[in-house]
């Protein structure tokens, strides 16, 4: 049956992550850093699903469980006429949960378009506050004052408790912690620090780089006491803690010091149409030929798929002595 098939390891399809675009106007070094990735890079217009391939798609997913949808990219907005792609999304039955992640630096411009379309949810990525070290992070293409009246665009439109992901690398932004607390604590908004992981082929990781994030914690509770939280639903990846004095909370994510595969009910397709398995999957299998079937059998297929999943690299990082092969980060967004 199509019904809500589980993997080898016994988890469900509840979550699609689903990248509309593999462009970006930044290049962070830790996932499209400008000397290996050029501007050209990517795929043409047809190389992309439309709109109706999106839309026969994510119904497909609806129908073997999927429950919660985030759109990704590369940089999300600069997929021509987003909104409209939201929209459609927004009325397909099933989906409880219809979120975004992005850059912010175009936010200003289309957070209200795409709240009146059906947007829920947003997160914003954000690595530093002072400008100087923001405009260095995003490969010398962002302006950390076009992230901030993005977000003052998104509150005026309606989005409240957005959440914002901090990617930490030691010696780079780790001393910027402080100060992102700082300035979230009472806001209503919920910052949440990612550890440094070693996804796509790009970077130059090294476990040198990752702070842990009981160090991180222990920083924060040191200058503003925490308490830890119950997790919202199984598999949420941050651990929540609230702040004693009542300013609200903040996460942490934990993806390489305490791997969370056991829950991990989450799949990535990216703009091309192929669906990868793990953050951390070499290659993926591509769809798009099968969405001529419709929803209905395209569902049967990606059923067929799922049960054959046993992806839990972040559990066996480190034991596996082969050479990394890795999808990009900026090909299924996080
Ligand atoms: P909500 O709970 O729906 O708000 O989303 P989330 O907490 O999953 O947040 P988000 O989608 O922004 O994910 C935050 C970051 O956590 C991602 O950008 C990744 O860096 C990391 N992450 C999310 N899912 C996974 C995963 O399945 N595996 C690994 N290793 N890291 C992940
Ligand atoms: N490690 C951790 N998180 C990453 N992201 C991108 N690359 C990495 C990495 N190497 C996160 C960004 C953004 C999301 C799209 O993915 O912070 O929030
Ligand atoms: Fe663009 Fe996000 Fe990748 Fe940075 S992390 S280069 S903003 S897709
Ligand atoms: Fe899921 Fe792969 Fe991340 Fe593990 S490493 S949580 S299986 S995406």
């Amino acid at each position: 049956s199509t019904r809500a098939p589980l993997d080898r390891l016994g988890r469900p399809l509840l979550d699609l992550r689903l990248s509309v675009i593999e462009a970006c106007n930044f290049r962070c070094g830790y996932c499209m850093p400008a000397d290996r990735v050029p501007d050209d890079h990517g795929f043409d217009q047809a190389g992309r699903m439309s709109f109706d391939e999106i839309e026969t798609l994510v119904r497909g997913f609806a129908r073997v469980g999927m429950r919660k949808l985030r759109l990704t990219g590369g940089e999300p907005l600069l997929r021509k006429g987003l909104p409209a792609l939201v929209e459609r999304l927004a009325r397909i039955d099933g989906i409880d949960d219809l979120a975004m992640t992005t850059n912010a630096s175009l936010l200003a411009r289309h957070a209200q378009a795409l709240r009146d379309a059906g947007l829920q949810r947003l997160t914003i990525s954000l690595d530093a506050l002072d400008a100087a070290l923001f405009r260095r992070l995003s490969g010398g293409r962002g302006e950390v004052s076009d992230v901030l009246a993005g977000i003052d665009a998104a509150e005026r439109a309606g989005f409240a408790a957005i959440k914002f992901n901090c990617v930490v690398q030691r010696g780079v932004n780790d001393h910027e912690v402080e100060r992102l607390a700082e300035h979230f604590r009472g806001s209503g908004h919920v910052l949440r620090f990612i550890e440094y992981m070693d996804v796509g082929t790009c970077n130059d990781w090294a476990l040198a780089r990752v702070v842990p994030s009981r160090e991180l914690h222990a920083r924060i509770h040191a200058r503003w006491p925490l308490r830890a939280l119950e997790a919202q639903y199984r598999g949420e990846v941050a651990s929540r803690h609230a702040f004693e004095d009542g300013a609200g909370e903040i996460g942490f994510i934990s993806s390489v010091s305490a791997p969370f595969c056991g829950d991990c009910q989450r799949a990535r397709v990216s703009a091309d149409g192929s669906l990868y398995t793990c953050l951390f999957s070499g290659s993926g299998h591509a769809l798009r030929p099968w969405l001529a079937e419709g929803d209905a059998g395209f569902a049967g297929r990606l059923a067929e798929l799922w049960r054959q999943r046993g992806d839990r690299y972040s559990k066996l990082r480190g034991r596996d002595p082969s050479p990394r092969r890795h999808v990009e980060m900026f090909l299924v967004g996080g």
